[in-house]
């Protein structure tokens, strides 16, 4: 055999086993959507069950692992999944929001299938359509670093989750009525953790441990409104990761964690051996909802150290200033082997800044709540299926202007999207004039958010921005009266959704979406729409439009 031809086989051999072994680890679920019934208020309630569990089951895999969900919708109404801070690269196919898939009919199943392309950390999942999320239908994911990248942090002894909420005693069909209405949802009725408010009578524990350990929490507020306070009886919390990216390790007695976030920490079990309560608490409302959960050590004799919960930290300034504190450890990996501050994005120039109001506004005589003016509107054909299928007469782009028009108060309901130029870095600035604060999350993608303050923003506020190391994240708050402001590089083709994540403002408009277009048409940037994709609306029965080009 010649030399020539030994390589030639070594090299071919070598394709064939790099091509088996380059295919990611598979994980298949199946899950079945019902109604079922629990009764964290003491009454019997309507909730939404993933195989018959409240919340639903965790999905806990590595980072670029094949997640392939069958879903089974047993409900009497439409339903979605959506993935919350997954960015599904190249694939706004499988976000499963109203402006980008059909939905599952009533009796129906559909297959997801995604990859946590390059991410690691804490995140959620949820059902995007209506209320339907006041109901349930929410549970953690977990995903963990490659093996081969470090993580900056030693294996904790154990892994939990902790899935925090506000909580009704109307079921979602009820809100939806209330806010169609034109009523206003008001205070939650508690708080749930994991599913209880921690007053049943029994004290089964939620978390076990045992001294000397380490453990990690992972924290998600999947709720409606509130934002919460989290806590755990005398123990320290030191912050791993915030939504994808690794923290400076800071200490802290308490976390706020507004809707749509989360978080991971370490706790050390250095107490005597006892009982200790994880509290949630809703923040910025005049009536506190509190849920606890109990931590046991090995060894407590079943009683709680100290009946006297650890008190929350009021006002704003706090929350501000703790979300000050947050950095990113630039030296640390994130879901990459290369330093997550490599990328030096407060050096990039800032090619567009979009401005976006929140405003409450009257649209015949109904109350809605607007972005620059114009309340979202979901059209019967999915916005990213109209755009791909070239159908007209569904929506328009750019309804909305980068500048919030002078006449704020006429609103007009209408689908809602801008369009972004592929691969641009843009600047946008959130103004929330209200009392209530806002908090906005953008699919598809991580952002910097690299200002907040008082007051409305001016080009003179970028003085004040972190452009070094503010943590980059999926979803941010913007208290009342203030702006915050995120930079981003907008280089995800897709469709994809910014919202408001208060559930109520939602549901009444307070989103978009932002339609980022690659113009090579090449399967480099983005996906062909899968073919089991659902068809709704005016793409029943058209044909394929022809592929993106290979490269
Ligand atoms: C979760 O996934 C990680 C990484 O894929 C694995 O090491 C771990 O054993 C899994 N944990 C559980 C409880 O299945
Ligand atoms: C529905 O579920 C069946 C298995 O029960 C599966 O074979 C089929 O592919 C699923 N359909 C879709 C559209 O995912
Ligand atoms: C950042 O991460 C690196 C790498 O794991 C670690 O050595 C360093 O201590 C971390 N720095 C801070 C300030 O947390
Ligand atoms: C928590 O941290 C503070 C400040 O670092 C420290 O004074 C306190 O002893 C710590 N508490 C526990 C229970 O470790
Ligand atoms: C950014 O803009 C400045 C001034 O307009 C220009 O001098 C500089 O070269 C630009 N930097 C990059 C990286 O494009
Ligand atoms: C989309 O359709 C319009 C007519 O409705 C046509 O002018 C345009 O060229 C089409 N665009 C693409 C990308 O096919």
């Amino acid at each position: 055999m010649s030399y020539l031809t030994t390589t030639l086989i070594l090299l071919v051999s070598f394709v064939g086993f790099s091509a088996v072994f380059a295919e990611d680890p598979y994980h298949f679920f199946t899950w079945r959507v019902s109604y079922g019934t629990i009764s964290p208020l003491g009454k019997p309630q309507k909730v939404i069950m993933i195989n018959n569990q409240f919340p639903g089951p965790v999905i806990n895999c590595s980072s670029n692992n094949n997640i392939v969900i069958n879903v089974f919708n047993n409900l009497d109404e439409p339903f979605l999944f959506t993935w919350n801070g997954i960015q599904h690269r190249k694939n706004s196919w499988m976000d499963g929001m109203p402006g980008t898939n059909c939905p599952i009919l009533p009796g129906k199943n559909w297959t997801y299938h995604w990859q946590p392309k390059d991410q690691v950390g804490s995140y959620f999942y949820f059902p995007s359509i209506g209320m339907q999320k006041a109901a349930g239908g929410f549970g953690p994911m977990r995903i963990h670093s490659r093996n081969l990248i470090p993580v900056p942090y030693f294996p904790a002894a154990e892994e939990f989750d902790v899935v925090v909420h506000d909580w009704y005693a109307d079921g979602h069909k009820e809100l939806q009525k209330i806010l169609d209405g034109g009523r206003a949802i008001t205070r939650p009725d508690a708080v749930l953790m994991n599913g209880k408010t921690g007053d049943e009578d029994d004290l089964k524990p939620m978390f076990n441990v045992e001294a000397g350990k380490t453990y990690i929490f992972r924290v998600c507020n999947v709720g409606l409104k509130a934002s919460l306070n989290f806590r755990i009886q005398s123990h320290n919390m030191t912050l791993v990761e915030m939504e994808g990216s690794h923290t400076v390790q800071n200490t802290y007695n308490s976390i706020d964690v507004h809707v749509g976030q989360c978080f991971t920490v370490m706790v050390d079990a250095n107490q005597d051996p006892s009982d200790y309560f994880v509290v949630a608490s809703t923040r910025f409302l005049k009536e506190v909802q509190t849920a606890t959960g109990i931590m046991r050590y090995k060894g407590s004799k079943g009683r709680p150290a100290s009946s006297v919960l650890p008190g929350a930290p009021s006002g704003w300034a706090w929350s501000l200033n703790q979300w000050r504190s947050f950095r990113w450890n630039l030296t640390a990996s994130a879901a990459r082997p290369n330093p997550q501050g490599s990328f030096h994005y407060g050096q990039i120039n800032i090619t567009r800044t979009i401005k976006l109001v929140n405003l409450r506004v009257v649209v015949g005589g109904k109350v809605r709540y607007a972005l620059n003016g114009v309340s979202h509107t979901d059209p019967d054909t999915p916005l990213k299926l109209a755009e791909y299928f070239n159908v007209s007469k569904v929506f328009e782009y750019n309804l909305i202007g980068d500048e919030p028009p002078k006449n704020t108060e006429a609103g007009k309901i209408a689908p809602n999207v801008l369009s972004a130029e592929f691969r641009t870095f843009i600047e946008i600035v959130f103004e929330n004039p209200e009392k209530s604060i806002q908090v906005y999350h953008l699919d598809g993608y991580s952002f910097f958010p690299a200002g907040m303050g008082p007051g409305k923003w001016t080009p003179e506020s970028r003085k004040t921005y972190n452009n070094l190391d503010t943590v980059s994240r999926h979803t941010v708050q913007v208290y009342q009266n203030s702006w915050t402001a995120i930079l981003l590089t907008f280089d995800n083709a897709g469709m994809w959704n910014l919202r408001s994540g208060s559930w109520d403002r939602n549901y009444l408009g307070q989103q978009l979406y932002i339609s980022v277009v690659s113009p090579a048409r090449s399967l480099r940037d983005e996906y062909n729409m899968p073919e089991i994709s659902m068809r709704c609306g005016k793409v029943v029965g058209l044909p394929m439009p022809p592929s993106y080009s290979p490269v």
